[in-house]
């Protein structure tokens, strides 16, 4: 049986996000979605939150698991047995940064490799960074989030944007 990872932050689970998800899962027996810390990261939902959010929008595909871990991505993976990892790729801009990752991973645990999916064109603006501004300014995000989510989060942005004045 084929398993992969699907790391991230996933702060909010964006389109973006899901339709990779949805391909993933369609190539490979298992997919486990694993919502990691990104020290380089503040996030606005907590990782619980982050689950929560990847479940409800990935609800009805089957063979998908959504975990959390606070450890480096080559231990969760050891731990659970899977050296495959899937990440989506954007645009030239993500492409140093994931670069670094895949290679330092290996190094880190040559069983472990690193495949890239293109996003989905109609993704290729699209990041949770982005949404959270848009959110918590008072815009409209519902085009950029799974519909099961919009919600919850819409409600997380008015508190954020009342409280926080948009902090990042
Ligand atoms: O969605 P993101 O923020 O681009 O995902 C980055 C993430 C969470 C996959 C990355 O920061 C990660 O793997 N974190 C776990 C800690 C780790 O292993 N860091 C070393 C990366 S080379």
């Amino acid at each position: 049986m084929k398993t992969a990872i699907y790391p991230g932050s996933f702060d909010p689970v964006t389109l973006g996000h899901l339709d990779i998800i949805k391909r993933s899962a369609a190539i490979f027996d298992k997919l486990i979605i694993a919502v990691l810390a990104n020290p380089r990261k503040k996030t606005m939902f907590t990782a619980e939150e982050r689950v929560e959010l990847i479940k409800l929008a990935a609800e009805g595909i089957p063979n998908i698991e959504v975990a959390r871990s606070d450890r480096l991505l080559v231990d969760f993976a050891a731990e659970r047995g899977s050296f495959i990892i899937v990440k989506g790729l954007r645009a030239v801009s993500d492409f140093e940064h994931e670069f670094q990752m895949a290679l330092t991973n290996h190094k880190m645990d040559n069983r472990l490799d690193t495949l890239f999916l293109t996003t989905n064109y109609e993704y290729l603006y699209l990041s949770s960074s982005v949404v959270k501004e848009i959110g918590i300014l008072g815009g409209d995000v519902s085009a950029f989030l799974p519909q099961s989510v919009i919600e919850k989060v819409a409600q997380r942005f008015k508190e954020w944007g009342a409280h926080d004045g948009g902090r990042d």
